[in-house]
């Protein structure tokens, strides 16, 4: 079947957001995936930093480089067509200086991604603004951050208690303030992810934080069942009763914009 969607544009998705149609996110780290998720409707492609874990092996995503994140960028903007391309901003790449942030984002941007994404709040607010005013579209990602596990005492669900979930409410208007036009909340109660997409003016994408926020996005090899080990508890395996890997993609997408994906109690591991 060929794609004849729309390209995807950062107005489009928020307009989705604005008016509630679910925006479906995936993974993606290469060209025939790309391809693939492109022509089964994902709205975004993500080359996470979490392929440090996924492809590389690695333990965390702190390893990944901004060359390697480059080159996967590069393989999945050329494998795409209509999907907006999202590109992680890995550990170690905007934490020294505006300066460092901004050659980070450009190596990115000039790999093919219409947007970049860069986890934690508060003083990432500069680094947004700074990116944003000179053109370049910001993702946030607040809540559980992979790049700073060993600082959050491993895999936990964030902004349980009521001072936990007011700071990271502070932390999301603070980036959207600053220029961010898009957000990832990765394993918050639900509540608080459903009242933040309510009070936002842009997409918020959840893993882990429920069925109220603006989209969902996971790990590509996550939805499939070929991540070795332990899985989140929030991960659904769409390869179970589906004829083909790109079957599981498309039922991923529909049930996302149907919201029967996810179960609303599953956050955390
Ligand atoms: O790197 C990644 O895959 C991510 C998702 C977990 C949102 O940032």
């Amino acid at each position: 079947m060929t794609n004849e969607r729309k390209p995807m544009s950062l107005q489009r998705l928020l307009d989705m957001h604005a008016s509630g149609d679910k925006i479906a996110m995936l993974t993606c780290y290469d060209a025939a995936f790309a391809s693939l998720l492109d022509e089964a409707g994902v709205d975004v492609l993500l080359i996470g930093d979490s392929l440090g874990n996924v492809l590389q092996g690695e333990s965390s995503t702190v390893p990944v480089s901004v060359e390697q994140m480059a080159y996967h960028t590069r393989c999945v903007a050329r494998g795409r067509k209509s999907a907006w391309v999202l590109a992680d901003l890995p550990f170690d790449s905007y934490h020294a200086s505006l300066e460092q942030a901004w050659h980070s984002a450009a190596a990115l941007v000039k790999a093919g991604a219409h947007m970049v994404k860069l986890e934690g709040g508060g003083w990432t607010a500069p680094v947004v603004k700074f990116l944003a005013e000179r053109g370049i579209p910001v993702c946030g990602h607040l809540g559980f951050t992979p790049q700073t596990v060993v600082a959050l005492g491993g895999f936990k669900v964030q902004g349980r208690d009521e001072q936990a979930a007011e700071l990271l409410k502070r932390h999301a208007r603070e980036l959207q303030d600053a220029g961010a036009t898009m957000l990832v909340l990765e394993m918050v109660p639900s509540a608080l992810a459903a009242e933040l997409t309510k009070t936002l003016s842009i997409p918020v994408i959840g893993i882990g934080a429920g069925v109220g926020c603006s989209g969902q996005v996971l790990v590509l090899h996550d939805m499939l069942d070929i991540t070795p080990g332990r899985r989140p508890r929030f991960v659904r395996n769409f390869m179970q009763g589906a004829s083909s890997v790109q079957d599981a993609v498309r039922r991923y997408v529909s049930e996302v914009k149907a919201q029967t994906f996810p179960q609303d109690d599953l956050h955390g591991y």
